[in-house]
């Protein structure tokens, strides 16, 4: 359309127009900046070789980051902070507390049981429930006692797991193999004169191989200690007739302890 404007009187009109801070031309139709910004080509991001690749999973060696973790610990409450910290074992997360030990650690006696039940996960300490309480009365039938603090006549005790497994299940293989570095390391730290292994679970972490029937009662070694497997307190509440059995390896472990 021909408005009648001389080339130089449009330039004299766009001129006012910039000074008064017009940026854009006004057309005929609306623009929508918002639909031009989204439909902009995006910059293309260059790869070697084709679509970017997506990160493979990392798969982790529990058993190495284990090992080192229990490695580094100077002392039983450093050991005990790496192994709150230890993040691989599932059960941590269904167990309501972290159980590590009970009893003097300068104690000559060290008792290795299975894992927290019920009542442990509730208190904290390994064996205070009816299992445990049976432990005690089967101690105190040698002098021996978790709350002594003559070295001589106390034990320390713990579990192979720290975490109480769902329903109380049996500890799975991958498990035991994940925290046998750290329950080494505690026995190393601890370093008593005889280890008591409780029922299958420890046997199966410490020796290689389960059958408490037939091991039970017979010195065996552990890290260079020695170490007797005995009937976990939770079977002889159940056949009671193996606390025969388990009164003469009580009677083991006080001559030990004399020699
Ligand atoms: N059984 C175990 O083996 N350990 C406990 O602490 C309690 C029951």
């Amino acid at each position: 359309m021909d408005s009648g404007n001389t080339y130089w009187d449009d330039r004299a009109l766009l001129e006012w127009q910039v000074e008064l801070g017009a940026t854009d031309a006004i057309q005929d139709t609306p623009v929508d900046r918002y639909t031009l910004e989204a439909s902009k080509p995006k910059p293309k991001v260059e790869t070697p070789s084709g679509p970017p690749a997506i990160p493979e999973p990392v798969e982790v060696d529990t058993v190495a980051v284990a090992k080192m973790a229990a490695k580094n610990a100077a002392d039983l409450p450093a050991l005990s902070a790496a192994m709150q910290a230890f993040e691989h074992c599932e059960i941590k997360r269904g167990a309501r507390s972290f159980v590590f030990s009970d009893g003097n650690p300068d104690a000559r006696v060290m008792i290795v049981g299975e894992a927290p039940g019920r009542e442990e996960d509730r208190a904290g300490k390994p064996f205070v429930g009816r299992a445990g309480q049976l432990l005690d009365r089967m101690l105190g039938a040698i002098n021996l006692g978790r709350a002594e603090r003559d070295a001589a006549r106390s034990v320390y005790i713990t579990n192979v797991l720290p975490w109480r497994p769902p329903s109380n299940r049996t500890p799975s293989n991958d498990e035991i193999a994940m925290m046998l570095p750290f329950l080494q390391r505690h026995i190393a730290l601890a370093d008593p004169d005889v280890v008591i292994l409780m029922g299958n679970t420890p046997c199966q972490a410490l020796l290689g191989r389960t059958g408490i029937t037939r091991i039970r009662g017979t010195w065996t070694e552990v890290l260079g200690k020695p170490c007797l497997p005995m009937f976990h307190p939770a079977y002889l509440l159940r056949n009671t007739a193996a606390k025969r059995e388990a009164w003469a390896d009580l009677l083991e472990v006080n001559a030990r302890l004399k020699t």
